[in-house]
């Protein structure tokens, strides 16, 4: 907050009668009012950042390299950018209450692809990350990673992108770029009397309960719960086809595609292609698409892109 008022005053001092509107943007910020309300932010949510910084940051999650004039940064992995399987935009319709089928839903209605990950945006806004079942994963790793935004997106660099860490200037304008995916008061669906609750407590006690209800109306933390593979009697009941090919279309497809996919293991909405997972469907073998989604592969030496399973 301090910083964020400071910097403002540096910069625009001679402006104060009319700030532009960038500023005004900021104050609907969610981040915003939980510093009103007395929240103590970290860093990165309290720094004021340049556009290049930003755009660095950009450029490293969608392409996992930034350019410093005509220099290009070493790049951050060699299988995998952060899009491979991660959102950059909002993914779940009710911020509060997501779920899988309303996530689907919406990448579908959005055409955004439906991914292993957790979308980025609202990353910052978070306070807990590879949460639940993770550990089962990712054992004592996740320990640090769990608490603290720069150690969960180290790992992810390293484990599931299978790249090198971020340089201390990269993580700089990672948390950077996404600072700029925040959630805005406006994403939140904010009763008239919810918003003059949140806007109007002054009291100890009402910035309280307005801090717990403000963080009541967005996700602190995206869960996981890992599943076991669904046993073969089962398999094929109640299926919904329909649904499949929303899945194949939007989730398998992003990665499996012959042209900017990320395996040589290429699939397409081909008879062939789907005849193939068909025919493997009742195995218990990775070609069955029970046991892939749910089991994934694994790295392995001299060849490192791997399938993270879904949670
Ligand atoms: C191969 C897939 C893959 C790639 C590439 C990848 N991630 Fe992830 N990432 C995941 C999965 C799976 C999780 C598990 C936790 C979740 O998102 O729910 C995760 C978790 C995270 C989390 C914690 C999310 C949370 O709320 O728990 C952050 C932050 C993150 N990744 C950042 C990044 C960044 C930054 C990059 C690029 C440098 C990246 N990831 C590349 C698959 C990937
Ligand atoms: C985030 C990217 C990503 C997504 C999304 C994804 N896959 Fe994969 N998948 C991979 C990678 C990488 C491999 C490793 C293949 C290789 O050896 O190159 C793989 C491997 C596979 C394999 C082969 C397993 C083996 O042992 O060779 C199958 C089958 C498969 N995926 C099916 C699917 C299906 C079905 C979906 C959708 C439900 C899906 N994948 C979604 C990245 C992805």
């Amino acid at each position: 907050m301090f910083t964020i008022a400071f910097s403002t005053m540096v910069f625009y001092s001679f402006e104060w009668m009319n700030p532009p509107e960038k500023n005004q943007d900021h104050s609907s910020l969610v981040s915003q009012q939980l510093s009103v309300l007395g929240e103590n932010l970290p860093w990165y949510l309290d720094s004021t950042f340049t556009p290049q910084e930003i755009e660095r940051g950009q450029s490293l999650v969608y392409k996992g390299y930034y350019t410093l004039g005509t220099k290009k940064s070493k790049k951050q992995s060699k299988h995998f950018t952060c899009k491979s399987c991660h959102n950059t935009q909002r993914e779940d319709p009710v911020l509060y209450r997501p779920s899988a089928e309303s996530r689907l839903e919406y990448a579908v209605e959005h055409n955004l692809p439906f991914l292993q990950g957790t979308t980025l945006w609202g990353a910052v806004n978070r306070e807990h990350w590879y949460n639940d079942d993770y550990y089962k994963k990712y054992g004592s790793l996740v320990k640090n990673a769990q608490d603290n935004l720069e150690s969960a997106i180290q790992l992810c660099a390293t484990e599931c992108a299978q790249g090198r860490a971020l340089t201390q200037e990269e993580m700089r304008y990672m948390l950077a770029y996404l600072s700029s995916l925040q959630v805005k008061m406006s994403d939140l669906d904010l009763t008239e009397k919810e918003t003059h609750k949140i806007s109007n407590a002054s009291s100890p006690q009402e910035k309280k309960q307005a801090l717990s209800l403000l963080k009541s109306k967005y996700l602190l933390a995206s869960g996981a719960t890992f599943t076991d593979v669904l046993s073969k009697d089962k398999r094929n009941q109640k299926a919904n086809p329909q649904t499949g090919k929303q899945i194949y279309t939007q989730s398998c497809l992003h990665c499996h595609n012959p042209k900017n996919g990320v395996t040589n293991y290429t699939l397409d909405i081909s008879k062939i292609d789907i005849k193939h997972l068909k025919k493997n469907v009742l195995e218990n073998n990775p070609y069955s698409i029970y046991t892939i989604t749910r089991v994934g592969t694994s790295p392995i030496p001299g060849y490192k892109p791997y399938m993270p399973h879904y949670r």
